[in-house]
């Protein structure tokens, strides 16, 4: 039976972590098209932050989150939430009986038609419509992909959630990797940047990775052809030489931006003579600052192309799915929080430490036993 209520917790506005409140809400209903999903994890990411403080500004001194598609999309109160693991518990008007009790990942964008190769105005469930982080949730039915792998716990599955996955797919087949490439990833220890690393290996480029040295073991293992760190920016490019043998980065993939940017370019254009391609560098995210000083000389006399990145497309997810299915990729699951303990999810988010690697799952509290339980956190 369902409830007519269920649990969640509900951003309320911009702001600090006392937006968000667990309240207990009605029980949303699968409209004509959807599934009603019994939520058992939900991967969090840092768009969410982000969201929540109004951090997505396209002009100076804005506090706004995405507004796309022309105007704000993220109105409150507003369930967050976009990585959606569970399973089919009811369906609505013209969807088959035959999904109820399907385990499944949610392709958690809001797309604006139904074009398959584009997606111009990135929105998301869990932003412009209810997400993840309740009991249950209503999405379209041809979004929540079935996923069966038993080998793959529920959690595992929220881990792989599109929101990582797809913008790192769409960063690489904006700057048209190809087999045999040097990619340099940023970031490499978060969601966006484990997903990047694999899919290199996928297309069978050879990827870089720029971090912290505590996490260089963990990124070898996942299969990074090596670690930069990241503190040392004067001796970059020589490291970079060092691990190539003197060959420059084909593309970058770019999470951190800043006073990083700069020294990534020059990672690319060091010897332009010994290029075959135009050195490409796509961004998708900003988490060493949203400013980057860059002289456009350099960008137009090196020919640097710049690819920015919102999202992914409709095929994009679904090879991405089909990657899951055939056990392709990986999950880097670092620990699951109960949902009441949101709170302290976010802040141990925000300061988490050296051994942090992929993404945190929150697992509804009636769900927690099995779904959550075997992957909680010591110590956290
Ligand atoms: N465009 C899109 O559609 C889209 C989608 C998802 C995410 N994003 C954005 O992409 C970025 C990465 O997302 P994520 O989910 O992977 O985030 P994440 O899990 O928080 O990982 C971010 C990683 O960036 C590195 N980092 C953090 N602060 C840094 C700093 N000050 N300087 C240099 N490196 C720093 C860290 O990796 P190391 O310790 O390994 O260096 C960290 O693990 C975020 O800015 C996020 O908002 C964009």
């Amino acid at each position: 039976m369902i409830p007519s209520t269920m649990k969640a917790m509900v951003l309320t506005g911009h702001g600090d972590i006392d937006k968000l409140v667990y309240q207990e809400v009605p029980t949303p209903e699968p409209g004509a098209g959807e599934v009603l999903v019994q939520v058992t994890a939900t991967a969090k990411n840092n768009t969410d932050r982000k969201a929540r403080e109004g951090l997505y500004p396209t002009k100076k001194g804005e506090m706004t989150s995405f507004q796309m598609g022309g105007k704000p999309t993220l109105i409150f109160p507003r369930i967050q939430g976009a990585d959606i693991a569970g399973r089919v518990v009811a369906v609505g008007e013209g969807v088959d009986q035959s999904r109820i009790g399907e385990r499944g990942l949610l392709d958690f964008n809001i797309y604006a038609d139904q074009r398959r190769d584009i997606n111009l105005t990135p929105d998301y469930y869990g932003h412009g419509a209810d997400g993840g982080y309740a009991e249950y949730v209503a999405l379209p039915s041809d979004q929540f992909h079935r996923i069966s792998n038993p080998e793959l716990a529920d959690a595992e599955l929220a881990a792989m959630g599109m929101c990582s996955y797809q913008t790192a797919y769409h960063m690489v087949t904006s700057a048209k990797v190809k087999a045999g490439e040097r990619v340099l990833v940023s970031g490499a220890s978060g969601g966006v940047g484990t997903a990047l690393i694999q899919l290199c290996r996928i297309v069978g480029a050879i990827p870089y990775a720029v971090s912290k040295q505590d996490k260089a073991d963990a990124l070898l293992e996942l299969g990074a052809e090596a670690v930069l760190d990241r503190s040392d920016l004067d001796s970059f490019v020589d490291r970079v030489k060092a691990a190539t043998g003197g060959k420059p980065i084909d593309a970058v993939m770019d999470l951190v931006g800043g006073e990083m940017t700069d020294r990534f370019i020059d990672s690319m254009i060091f010897d332009m003579n010994s290029r075959s391609t135009y050195p490409r560098l796509s961004i998708a995210g900003a988490s060493g600052g949203n400013i980057s000083e860059i002289l456009w000389t350099r960008i137009y006399l090196y020919q640097v192309q710049i690819f920015g990145v919102s999202h992914g497309t409709r095929e994009e997810a679904e090879q991405l799915m089909t990657w899951i299915r055939h056990g392709q990729l990986k999950p880097v699951l670092h620990g699951a929080f109960k949902l009441s303990d949101l709170h302290h999810a976010e802040t141990y988010f925000m300061n988490r430490g050296s051994n942090y690697l992929g993404k945190i799952v929150i697992v509804p509290d009636s769900q927690w036993n099995e779904h959550g339980k075997p992957f909680a956190l010591e110590n956290a």
